[in-house]
């Protein structure tokens, strides 16, 4: 078992993957906001505000089946060239993602970090870090299903292009759990 990521089976993907992509994307204007500012690939949508019924419904099945707190707020990332070496967070590392690639995942890959004693990192709006101050751990195929990633350490999604860019619904749970704590609710949830 990896320490960084972890498939979960929890919802059919192919209702998210058309909802999103036929209608929210564009019922929201995503590509052309999101397109439109500078240094950010990503919105995101309140739960409280974007009340949508599908991550409603996956909220619902997490707490149900693994009581994973409910999710406070999705995602949606606009890639079209790979990522750099970054934790997600800024002070306060944000620990754990729960993400579905909805296209452009094809060849893309994930890769997790550790950090070399003494590396700075640069504090945006992530944590970036240079290549030379980390060594490569792990890395998966991206493919379209959810997966639990360790987004507080160092990591990249790779080979996205401009001709095939990559969207990713993303979301993130109340009090900001650490990918033990809920790697943790689903294996006490399968004994
Ligand atoms: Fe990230």
């Amino acid at each position: 078992m990896s320490n960084y990521y972890k498939f979960i089976d929890i919802v059919d993907t192919k209702p998210y993957v058309q909802h999103f992509l036929e209608s929210f994307i564009k019922e929201n204007n995503f590509i052309e906001l999101v397109t439109n500012q500078i240094n950010k690939t990503y919105i995101e949508y309140p739960l409280h505000i974007y009340r949508d019924p599908l991550i409603v419904k996956l909220s619902l099945a997490l707490t149900k089946k693994y009581k994973f707190p409910p999710i406070s707020h999705f995602i949606l990332f606009y890639h079209t060239g790979n990522q750099n070496i970054h934790a997600d967070g800024s002070d306060v590392p944000r620990w754990c993602s729960f993400n579905l690639p909805l296209m452009g995942w094809k060849n893309t890959k994930m890769n997790f970090y550790s950090v070399k004693p003494d590396a700075m990192s640069i504090n945006a709006e992530s944590r970036y870090y240079k290549e030379n101050d980390v060594i490569q751990q792990d890395q998966f195929n991206c493919t379209n299903d959810w997966v639990l990633v360790h987004s507080g350490l160092p990591h990249n999604v790779v080979n996205m292009t401009t001709e095939n860019p990559r969207i990713t619904l993303v979301n993130r749970f109340f009090g900001n759990p650490t990918f033990e704590t809920l790697t943790t609710l689903i294996n006490k949830a399968s004994i």
